[in-house]
């Protein structure tokens, strides 16, 4: 396995697979920008990680995880190890590149790493306590097992999905972006509990089980939310009084332009 860019989601992704030996230390070549972060991540996850990105590209799978606007810079490196990169590769497929960067399309991946066949995988950051969400969409020539060898990867991870690509940029709105979005909630009602009375650890300590047993509850009995919110929402009680200035106050509709928002951006980036 090549990792070209082994930042915060790279990491996330071949952390548990080094953990749990579905690969081998001594099989992973991971290129990264900087000297400090090649010493620095080789020392921490014993493993290649180098400055060159040569022998990362000549890998039949390649991770690629830098940030979008870093992709043109990483192109003509790819491009010198193809010709390593099909000798490493079963015969009758072509190498495999993975890209998680957000709003890049299959086309464009294509047009810039001709020769291997390209997966475009949206994860999300829960990936790092292994409660990701991945979505996938397949480019041309991907084959069988690589689909599968692909799925296996990030279902270490999470849930896996394959998607049509043009559903990935609301995925990734609702996935990628959502954490951020329920962050701010969770941040939010903590600091009414602050001001209601609470010391602010503990408020915050609340607010996230709170999060955490919701979405377990909304999961693990396949409730609509309006079923939950109306199994907590007793007449005159007070919830609904919660509840009435979070109307008031056009939650619903924020949350909606903020996921409208974040599919917006995506397709722009693209
Ligand atoms: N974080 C998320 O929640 C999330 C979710 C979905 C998708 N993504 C996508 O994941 C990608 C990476 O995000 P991140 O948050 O992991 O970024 P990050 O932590 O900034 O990591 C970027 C990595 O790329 C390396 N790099 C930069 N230029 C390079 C080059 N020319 N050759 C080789 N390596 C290079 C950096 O090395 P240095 O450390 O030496 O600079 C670093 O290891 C992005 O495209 C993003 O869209 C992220």
């Amino acid at each position: 396995l090549g990792v070209v860019g082994l930042g915060r989601m790279a990491q996330a992704l071949l952390v548990p697979l080094l953990e749990e030996g579905l690969i081998e230390r001594s099989a992973v070549r991971a290129a990264v920008a900087s000297e400090a972060s090649a010493l620095r991540l080789a020392q921490e996850l014993d493993i290649q990680v180098s400055t060159d990105p040569a022998r990362a590209w000549a890998a039949p799978v390649v991770l690629l995880a830098v940030k979008p606007q870093q992709i043109e810079s990483v192109a003509a490196p790819a491009a010198k190890a193809l010709a390593e990169a099909r000798e490493a590769t079963p015969p009758g497929t072509q190498p495999l590149l993975i890209s998680v960067l957000a709003g890049v399309p299959l086309r464009r991946l294509e047009a810039l790493f001709p020769g291997r066949a390209c997966v475009r995988a949206v994860p999300n950051t829960p990936a790092l306590v292994k409660a990701g969400l991945t979505g996938l969409s397949w480019g041309e020539g991907v084959g069988d097992g690589q689909q599968e060898q692909v799925h296996q990867l990030f279902a270490q991870v999470g849930e896996v999905l394959h998607l049509p690509e043009p559903q990935l940029d609301p995925f990734l709105a609702l996935t990628s972006s959502g954490p951020a979005f329920l962050a701010l909630v969770a941040e939010s009602m903590a600091d009414g509990a602050v001001a209601a009375g609470l010391p602010r650890t503990l408020a915050q300590h609340l607010a996230h089980r709170t999060l955490a047993g919701t979405a377990a509850l909304l999961h693990g009995r396949e409730l609509h939310p309006g079923q939950l919110k109306d199994m907590v929402t007793s007449p005159a009680g007070t919830t609904a009084a919660g509840l009435r200035e979070l109307e008031r106050a056009g939650v619903r509709s924020a949350l909606i332009e903020a996921v409208l928002a974040a599919a917006e951006r995506s397709r722009q980036l693209a």
